[in-house]
């Protein structure tokens, strides 16, 4: 990858009024000049107060999840061009968690990183296996099935989304992949990304997945591991900070 890597955290449905200023403070206080960039992807009810914290910021406002529709009858979704309005740059598409418990198919991920690009929203795009597809020796077979589904975004390039690869059975559980067996998804997805963009270089491809303080530098370290999604230690200020520290 060609360019600067980049820390999102992920806070998925944790926070408050409170909780999300003490949080930003303590992050921006450690923060000086990062060598990588940084996002941190809220909750939507949120938007509007972390828009205005980090108004003079280098950190970019993040959100986890964006409506396939333009606009109209969907209760409760959330458009892209609501999220534009709120200064969001990042959208996360495809969580393995919206995939669990709202069936979002490979389809639909799709149609909501075409909408995010059309808005001039850059998705990051989260694929990864089970445990079970992985111990079933489906890992590149499932990967490359979810990236593809992107791939074929007509009128938009490829080359201007983010991928975050997420192994489930790494998420919130402790279990990191190691960075060996990060490294060898990550090339795999690399590879595909070669196969349909001259500018694959420029896509970066995050690791997530337990990365905590103490294990980031040696992933982020991995030659096609351009970043970090990061969930549980992006509510820690000082564990968040040591993650930025090491992508350089
Ligand atoms: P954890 O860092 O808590 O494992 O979560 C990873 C994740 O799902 C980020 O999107």
């Amino acid at each position: 990858m060609t360019g600067r890597k980049l820390i999102a955290g992920n806070w998925k449905m944790n926070g408050s009024l409170n909780a999300n200023l003490a949080l930003l403070k303590g992050i921006q206080s450690g923060l000086q000049a990062p060598a990588c960039d940084v996002a941190v992807c809220v909750p939507a009810s949120y938007l509007a107060q972390c828009q205005a914290l980090l108004a003079s910021s280098p950190i970019e406002l993040g959100a986890q999840d964006v409506s396939q529709h333009e606009a109209g009858a969907y209760t409760g979704e959330i458009s892209a061009v609501m999220l534009k309005d709120f200064g969001v740059r990042y959208v996360i598409v495809g969580h393995s968690e919206r995939r669990q418990y709202h069936a979002e198919s490979d389809n639909q991920v799709a149609a909501k990183a075409q909408r995010a690009l059309a808005n001039g929203i850059t998705p990051i795009v989260c694929v990864g296996e089970s445990l079970s597809e992985r111990e079933s020796g489906l890992t590149e077979e499932v990967v490359k099935r979810q990236l593809a589904a992107v791939i074929h975004l007509n009128g938009h390039c490829i080359s201007e989304i983010v991928v975050a690869y997420e192994p489930v059975w790494a998420i919130g559980t402790g279990k990191t992949a190691s960075p060996e067996m990060a490294q060898q998804v990550h090339a795999v997805l690399r590879a595909q990304l070669k196969a349909a963009t001259p500018h694959s270089d420029r896509v970066r491809i995050l690791y997530g997945g337990s990365m905590n303080a103490g294990n980031a530098a040696e992933l982020l370290a991995q030659q096609d591991i351009d970043g970090g999604l990061i969930g549980g230690a992006s509510l820690k200020p000082q564990d968040f900070l040591t993650i930025i520290a090491a992508a350089h």
